[in-house]
């Protein structure tokens, strides 16, 4: 299973809580790449520049989807930017879309922190971004979870009802 959606969604916080309650593995994109290139993701963007980074998130993305093993991956919120990420979350995975207001993406990042897409004003980037993917989440996603107003449980509450369990590894 992945989740995918903008920054601020809450996409690693319900799929740890997810993948705890279903005893599945649990992989944070970023946190992946950022063990295996032991730097921060606002430090690869620094030195090595966006195309890089998602040069990493794309191999990173496809070691865990051809992965045998159950798991529940948090993707980065610009993973689906590469058709060749959104074909393999088809094709691989079942998808589930966070999707977020920018009122409450806004309320959830803080610009500087992390968050190297991010400027001086958060807000208008972030309604930017979200314009620009929504119709490439929607694309990926299998299902969709409007998480405005909702717990990292809750969220995870409502994935797990639309999750197909027929078919396990996905
Ligand atoms: C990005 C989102 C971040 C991280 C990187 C780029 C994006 O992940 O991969 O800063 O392009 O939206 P989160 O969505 O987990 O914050």
């Amino acid at each position: 299973m992945a989740l995918i959606g903008m920054m601020g969604s809450g996409k690693s916080t319900a799929g740890f809580w997810l993948a705890q309650s279903e005893g599945l593995r649990f992989v944070d994109l970023d946190a992946a790449i950022e063990e295996r290139q032991g730097r921060s993701v606002p430090e690869i963007f620094e030195a090595d520049g966006e195309d890089c980074f998602r040069d990493m998130e794309q191999s990173e993305l496809a070691a865990c989807l051809t992965s045998l093993q159950p798991l529940v991956v948090s993707c980065g919120g610009g993973a689906v930017l590469r058709a060749e990420n959104r074909e393999l979350l088809r094709n691989r995975a079942w998808v589930c879309w966070l999707r977020a207001t920018v009122e409450t993406l806004g309320q959830r990042v803080r610009a500087g922190e992390n968050r190297p897409l991010l400027g001086e004003n958060p807000m208008v980037d972030l309604e930017a971004i979200s314009a620009a993917r929504a119709g490439l989440y929607a694309e990926a996603a299998n299902e969709v979870v409007d998480v405005d107003g909702l717990e990292a449980e809750q969220v995870a509450e409502q994935i797990k009802r639309l999750w197909p369990r027929a078919v396990p590894v996905r």
